[in-house]
């Protein structure tokens, strides 16, 4: 859990300028690109705490329990009338061994979810629903 935001400023510019060295071309990526060269734009959002879960055991479903663990998070959360939200622009700079030293995780821990949380300013509204697509077999 991080709520200095000292830290979490620098963090999102070394991320910023991680992700901006790294991201790959296209139409997507353009998008990004606009956003992170942004010098306003903070990828925290000012939130006044980023809990990053970590798997720190090797093993073959760490991503997924930390995913699941992230889910839980963010429901319970949302409970609490505080709002979330899943920086993924974090990501690959926590991966690095600088990221993780920034945040002083040891080298085996794997940072899989950062999550901000915070107290909503505004309840979105809900988004139109998308029509799953459901196989049925045999
Ligand atoms: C893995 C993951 C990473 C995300 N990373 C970011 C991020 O870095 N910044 C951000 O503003 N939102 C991020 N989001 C939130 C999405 O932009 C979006 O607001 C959220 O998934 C809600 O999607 P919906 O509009 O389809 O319900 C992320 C969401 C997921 C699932």
């Amino acid at each position: 859990m991080v709520r200095d935001q000292a830290l979490l400023d620098r963090v999102s510019q070394d991320a910023k300028s991680h992700l901006l060295a790294t991201l790959p071309a296209g139409l997507e990526s353009d998008r990004y690109r606009t956003m992170l060269s942004d010098p306003s734009f903070q990828i925290f959002y000012h939130a006044p705490a980023l809990i990053l879960i970590s798997g720190i055991s090797q093993g073959p479903w760490v991503v997924e329990d930390c995913a699941l663990a992230a889910d839980n998070l963010m429901l319970a959360a949302y409970g609490l009338g505080l709002g979330t939200c899943w920086i993924g622009f974090a990501q690959s700079f926590l991966n690095t061994p600088e990221g993780k030293t920034a945040l002083g995780l040891p080298a085996t821990w794997l940072p899989v979810a950062p999550i901000i949380v915070g107290h909503p300013k505004t309840v979105p509204a809900p988004v139109p629903r998308k029509e799953p697509q459901i196989r049925w077999v045999g």
